[in-house]
């Protein structure tokens, strides 16, 4: 067992943002050594690496890495740099996933117009009831029922609004779940909202297209609090412009920030969010990755380990 105290190195896109997850970690876990990554740089002899899109040279940089621990739910920016020799752990719930179920919800809202009628009739000064949202009339999909999929489906199924699971395994849950090619062929035409929560791989991209939006039930409402590139652009904006989708909250993108010329901005029918569905929060990760490299330093297991072969 190692006597010494756990060496890690931060990793992330922006140096502020390096010097601040550094920051947190010297903070929580004053006796460990800390040091914020830089391309070009001479090894520090780090053991365990915090990254979020790290650059790759990361683990060329740094070949005595024994793990590395992903700052987000998400690993599809890592999982195709890191070498398979790398184990890599990924945030599990640690605050997401209420979130995205919040998210969510609010994108059933809208979808069924639950309170649009009012804020314009507030407006107004006009006090009329509209008939209850009839649930049966907007039964949900939800791709991906990892912990934050499944979530999101309890929170929604829990209000009463008939819930339909996909995933690439069958799951089994209080709601119906399918798998397979066929599965979502069935999921998706038993539904009129489509959640979209899955991980991001070479099987995923793309999976929201013309052909899958086809399938919904008409004047269906897209919500995506997963990637960018889980969607065909072209094709959700042709859906919206056929009615096929009503409406669509989106939250993630395949160039972030959403380029000023894209045409989701303007769209009325497409509400926008700069990738705020699911926010790592501070506290959370770092209690969840500090007790895993506690664990791992020990020589014991931790939980939230990525298949590398599966790419989450
Ligand atoms: C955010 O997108 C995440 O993957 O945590």
């Amino acid at each position: 067992m190692p006597t010494e105290q756990p060496h890690l190195i931060v990793a992330t896109p922006r140096p502020s943002e390096t010097e601040r997850w550094a920051g947190h970690f010297r903070q929580a876990y004053p006796d460990w050594t800390v040091d914020e990554f830089a391309v070009g740089q001479p090894s520090t002899g780090a053991q365990y690496a915090v990254v979020w899109q790290p650059d790759t040279a990361l683990f060329e940089q740094e070949p005595g890495l024994r793990a590395a621990f992903n700052l987000g739910a998400g690993v599809d920016a890592v999982a195709s740099s890191i070498p398979s020799t790398v184990p890599l752990y990924r945030l599990e719930d640690a605050g997401m996933a209420e979130q995205m179920a919040e998210y969510a919800l609010y994108g059933v809202l809208q979808a069924v117009g639950r309170f649009q009628p009012y804020e314009e009739q507030a407006r107004q000064g006009q006090w009329k009831a509209h008939r209850p949202v009839d649930r049966r009339q907007w039964p949900v999909a939800v791709l991906g029922l990892g912990v934050i999929g499944r979530k999101i489906a309890q929170v929604i199924a829990s209000l009463g609004y008939p819930v339909h699971g996909w995933s690439r395994r069958l799951h089994e849950a209080d709601f119906p779940c399918y798998a397979g090619e066929e599965g979502l062929q069935q999921c998706l035409s038993a539904s009129r909202i489509l959640i979209n929560a899955l991980p991001l791989t070479p099987q995923t991209k793309g999976l929201i297209n013309r052909d899958t939006l086809a399938q919904l039930q008409p004047g269906g409402y897209l919500i995506n609090v997963a990637r960018g590139a889980h969607l065909v652009d072209q094709d959700v904006l042709d859906a919206l412009n056929s009615g096929q989708l009503a409406g669509a909250m989106l939250d993630a993108f395949t160039q972030e920030p959403l380029p000023a010329d894209h045409p989701y901005w303007g769209n009325p029918a497409v509400m926008i969010t700069p990738h705020i569905s699911g926010i790592t929060l501070r506290e959370q990760a770092l209690e969840q990755i500090g007790s895993r490299i506690a664990q791992l330093h020990q020589g014991q297991a931790a939980s939230g380990l990525v298949d590398q072969s599966q790419g989450y």
